[in-house]
């Protein structure tokens, strides 16, 4: 897709399309009111005639406007002015998206981005329009046969700014949501892709060929032999029941020279059968949805990579399945772990701290800056939080909220769960050092504090997308969570946010 921004008005502006907006009540858009303007008036009179609601949601498909250079005008209804903030103006964007999406229109303009949406700056609301545009476009069809949809015929988005500077920062919204599309089209397809195909190995690849694409990133695989030398046996125990073969990536982005590393490390559990403690039948398809951690960051060192940050970066992956056979790990089982500690297997459906503890203690090789890993940890999350909010767990309050904020301005938001002592007593063991659960209760959290005790002394986090990173119904389907926020976390890091 072109990106292209520009400070010319929209009856001046040459285009296939350009897209306006017009509140509930008959308020009009500043894109529309210049166009109204110019044509004497078209806007208003659709407006009285009732044709132009300004409900959200709808829209009117306009050509040949008098005193217009565009050959269409789009009206698209922004709902009360009052109520008009991120959500809304992101409505308004896909509602014209979806519109555009089925038609020929090859080049478009939208001049929503000259509305005020509160806190929201030139930037973002550029690069919330990319992102919004590439949400709507993005569609999964690998595995249909037959004649496939077509691609939308549009190649070109511009956006308008009321000034040069303005367009300047624009253009930097406009690209940094492109590569955030990129990223977040990656871990969608790695997310819906099937679990005989999303395999280890097939990880393992989508990761070396982000360094094929990149001069700046180099990607190692680790196998199990190397994950067994290192002392994994933690990681190890949930891989025993499958017959593939378990990796460990490791991806790095450099960027930044010496600098202390930022590192993501994502759950990458390909099928989660539960293992010995095997799941109920009914929705188990969706576990082929466990790997959506690893697919975050590694779409975010997609973005990164190709938006060339001035950061060091690494991601880390261990990845593998959970099934049940005569060799799976049995509850009861107690295994080692590279940090030393031993663990008490109470639940062979705990699986992703089991892998997650090994990538951790790993992590601490590369003396990083902070340490951020994203699993889909826990169905107790999604009973907290419900799917809206990431959950973020931590004893660095600071970071945390440097975790918050980065959700807020990306739009892709989280909530913190306190990682406090009193829940450390849940996962004591009679046997080993610890058990890999606390029950029912609180168990986000109790999650969350199996992991901090193989982080002692590393600025870390844990984020729990279990209830983000993709939907079920209908629309099932990978969500691309959280890579706004880690994008946004990243490019805040690198200082690279006008
Ligand atoms: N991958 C699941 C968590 C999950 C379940 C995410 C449902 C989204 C929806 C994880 O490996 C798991 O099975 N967790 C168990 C932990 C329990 C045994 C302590 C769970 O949440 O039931
Ligand atoms: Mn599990
Ligand atoms: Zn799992």
């Amino acid at each position: 897709m072109e990106l292209l921004t520009t400070a010319s008005s929209a009856s001046r502006r040459a285009s296939a399309c350009i897209i306006v907006g017009v509140y509930e009540n008959g308020k009009i858009g500043a894109g529309a009111a210049d166009v109204d303007s110019a044509s004497k008036g078209a806007i208003s009179k659709l407006v009285r005639l009732g044709d132009i609601s300004g409900r959200p949601g709808s829209s009117l498909l306009l050509s040949d406007v008098p005193g217009v250079r565009a050959k269409r005008v789009l009206v698209v209804g922004l709902g009360k002015i009052s109520k008009f903030g991120v959500s809304q103006f992101r409505r308004s964007v896909a509602t014209a998206a979806t519109q555009i999406k089925g038609s020929k229109i090859k080049d478009t303009v939208s001049y929503l981005s000259l509305e005020d949406v509160a806190d929201v700056n030139v930037y973002y609301r550029a690069r919330y329009t990319i992102e919004t545009f590439g949400n709507v476009f993005y569609s999964f069809t690998e595995a249909k046969s037959g004649k496939k949809p077509r691609d939308p015929a549009l190649k070109k988005i511009g956006i308008a700014a009321n000034s040069r500077t303005d367009a300047g920062k624009a253009m930097k919204g406009a690209e940094h949501g492109q590569a955030i599309v990129e990223g977040m089209s990656l871990a969608k397809d790695l997310g819906n892709l099937p679990p005989n195909v999303c395999t280890p190995a097939y990880l393992a690849r989508a990761a070396q060929k982000i360094a094929r694409q990149h001069k700046s990133v180099t990607t190692k695989v680790l196998s199990e032999t190397e994950i067994r030398r290192l002392g994994m046996h933690s990681f190890l125990s949930v891989t025993s029941g499958t017959v593939l073969p378990a990796k460990l990536i490791v991806i790095q982005h450099k960027g930044a020279g010496k600098d202390k590393p930022v590192v993501f490390v994502g759950k990458g559990i390909t099928f989660d059968a539960g293992g010995i403690s095997l799941k109920p039948g009914p929705g188990m398809d969706e576990m082929k949805f466990d790997m959506c951690g690893a697919a975050s960051v590694i779409g975010t060192m997609a973005t990164i990579a190709r938006l060339k940050l001035p950061v060091n970066l690494t991601v880390v992956v261990p990845t593998c399945e959970n099934m049940p056979s005569g060799t799976a790990t049995r509850p009861g089982d107690i295994v080692g772990s590279m940090s030393g500690k031993t663990i008490e297997v109470l639940n062979t459906d705990a699986e992703g701290r089991l892998i997650l503890c090994d990538a951790l203690t790993y992590a601490r090789r590369f003396k990083p800056e902070v340490v951020i890993d994203v699993a889909t940890l826990t169905g107790a999350c999604v009973i907290a939080l419900g799917h809206h909010r990431t959950a973020v767990m931590t004893r660095n309050d600071d970071l945390a909220r440097q975790i918050t904020d980065a959700g807020i301005a990306s739009d892709d938001r989280a909530w913190q769960l306190p990682l406090a002592d009193e829940y450390e007593q849940q996962l004591k063991s009679n046997f080993a050092d610890f058990a890999n659960v606390g029950g029912r209760d609180g168990g986000a959290i109790t999650a969350g504090c199996f992991l901090s005790k193989f982080t002692e002394g590393l600025n870390w986090a844990h984020l729990d997308v279990a209830g983000t990173a993709w939907r079920s119904g209908s629309a099932k389907g990978s969500t691309g969570r959280p890579v706004p926020m880690l994008s946004e976390f990243v490019l805040r890091h690198a200082r690279a946010i006008p």
